[in-house]
């Protein structure tokens, strides 16, 4: 599923659902995300931004850190991001029906994120490969991330080591533990154990992050819709953690 996010469909999803409409009401997910992060952490020097796609999330905390480093996988939204980023604009297409589709374009000035572009770095890197050097963080946020990682469980056992004392992990998933992204032996959760109990994604990321961090507040479900057509929308309930160093 490596190419999964590099087509025309795709950036074209990514970018609506950033930088687009909000849909039937529910607020921008991105935009929400880094609101909460930033509810947790006002201010920071560096901020970490973990699969962050076309990059919303990365200009929204860089209202609050002095330095945002966006990263991910896909070439093709990093490239989207960074575009985005220096240009101030970038026009994509969307489906409306089969092969029709029209323009829309994303403006940061019209978005109030100009000031912040001067923040943020976009980079194309593998969250469950970073270099040694990507540490120091005040704040780690990986927004629907996991469940799209072949290895999860390793990611969150050594996510701490890159977290400033005091730093802080967000975390969004709506947790839809799909084998081809996680192949089913790296599953953290979403199955019954040996004696027939259930164990949640959520367990399986507290094992994992213990004893370095710990859930700091209650878990949060937040909504959100991605535009897959005029007439088709995936409507999906994210649960947001936040990971601290406990009291
Ligand atoms: C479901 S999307 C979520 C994107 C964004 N955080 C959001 O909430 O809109 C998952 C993103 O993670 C990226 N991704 C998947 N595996 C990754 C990895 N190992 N390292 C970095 N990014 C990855 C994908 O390219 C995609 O942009």
């Amino acid at each position: 599923m490596t190419d999964y996010y590099e087509t025309d469909e795709q950036l074209g999803q990514y970018m609506d659902f950033h930088y687009g409409p909000e849909h039937f009401g529910v607020p921008n997910f991105p935009e929400t995300c880094a609101e909460r992060c930033l509810a947790v952490k006002p201010r920071g020097e560096r901020a970490l931004d973990l699969g962050c796609a076309t990059g919303r999330s990365t200009f929204e905390l860089a209202r609050g850190f002095d330095h945002v480093l966006g990263l991910d996988l896909s070439q093709r939204f990093i490239d989207a991001a960074e575009q985005l980023r220096s240009a101030g604009e970038l026009s994509y297409r969307l489906t409306d029906e089969g092969e029709i589709s029209h323009e829309e374009t994303a403006s940061l000035n019209a978005l109030g994120l100009s000031e912040t572009a001067g923040r943020i770095r976009f980079e194309v890197a593998d969250a469950g490969n970073l270099p040694d050097e990507l540490s120091g963080y005040d704040l780690i946020f990986a927004g629907n991330l996991i469940d799209r990682m072949p290895n999860p469980g390793t990611f969150l056992q050594d996510i701490h080591q890159r977290l400033n004392p005091g730093g802080v992990l967000v975390v969004t998933s709506p947790y839809t533990l799909l084998p081809d992204f996680t192949p089913r032996a790296h599953w953290i959760g979403g199955y019954y154990d040996s004696h027939g109990e259930p164990v949640t994604v959520l367990d399986g990321m507290k094992e994992r992050l213990h004893p370095h961090l710990e859930l700091i507040q209650k878990p949060e479900d937040v909504p959100f819709v991605i535009r897959e057509t005029r007439r088709k929308h995936q409507h999906t309930l994210a649960q947001l953690t936040v990971w601290g160093e406990g009291v």
